[in-house]
């Protein structure tokens, strides 16, 4: 049975790296499926369309709303969120690179307050310090849609680690975080990720690249209420 569209397929075809390929069909595969569960709707009858700036959404089926969703993938790990019809979704997930000059990408790109924080976290904690605080600044932007088209730094959020993850203090964007739920994630050794919500997120799912395999080994479920 094929399950991506013909659109899909075509972009699969663009991707010159052949585990990138393989990553995009079999991820954008479960996305379909796991949209199909919530909707009862054949997940190759799915049509999504894409926001200004990509940000994907289901079409209405037959006149009925859709869920909202997100995705985002990291070194062979994809999470999918999912909420209810209109609700904006982000989520967020970072492969924790050692390498990368994180200190300096803060500096460059973070707003002032969170380069700050870093800086002044004990060392052995600054990596996670980064990470946490890029997730939640991507995640964010990701359920706006605008994505990276907003620059990092017009915007602050909450560093510490924990409870209500996320506040914005720059551009007006105070107001609208009110009925926002933030969630810090963990979803395996070596990976750090974060979800924002307008309102819960209904599911939350996992799947990674195991050797050949890609599968859902943890779907779990959890609330952001
Ligand atoms: C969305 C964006 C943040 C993704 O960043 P990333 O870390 O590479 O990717 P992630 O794995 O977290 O997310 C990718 C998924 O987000 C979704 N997505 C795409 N555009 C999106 C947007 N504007 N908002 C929210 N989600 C988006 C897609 O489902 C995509 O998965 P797919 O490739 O399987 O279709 C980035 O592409 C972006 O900012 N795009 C919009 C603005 C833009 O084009 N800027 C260009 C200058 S930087």
């Amino acid at each position: 049975m094929r399950v991506l569209s013909g659109e899909e397929l075509d972009r699969a075809e663009r991707l010159v790296v052949e585990a990138r390929r393989r990553h995009f069909i079999v991820a954008r595969a479960v996305l379909r499926i796991i949209l199909g569960a919530y909707t009862d709707v054949r997940p190759e009858e799915l049509r999504f369309r894409a926001g200004v700036y990509g940000k994907p959404a289901l079409e209405s089926h037959r006149g009925r709303e859709m869920p909202a969703f997100n995705v985002s993938h990291s070194h062979g790990l994809a999470l999918y969120a999912i909420a209810a019809p209109g609700r904006r979704v982000g989520i967020d997930v970072e492969y924790i690179r050692r390498r990368v000059n994180w200190l300096g990408i803060a500096e460059r790109q973070f707003a002032p307050g969170e380069a700050a924080f870093i800086t002044g976290v004990p060392e052995d904690e600054r990596i996670h310090a980064f990470f946490r605080i890029w997730t939640r600044k991507e995640a964010y932007l990701k359920a706006t849609g605008k994505g990276l088209s907003v620059p990092l730094n017009h915007f602050d959020v909450s560093r510490l680690p924990g409870g209500q993850a996320c506040f914005v203090d720059e551009g007006g964007l105070l107001k609208e975080m009110q009925g926002w739920s933030f969630q810090d994630l963990a979803p395996c050794d070596g990976y750090t990720a974060a979800l924002a919500a307008e309102g819960k997120v209904d599911g939350l799912y996992l799947g990674q690249w195991t050797g050949e395999d890609f599968g859902l080994p943890d779907g779990f479920e959890c609330r952001g209420d």
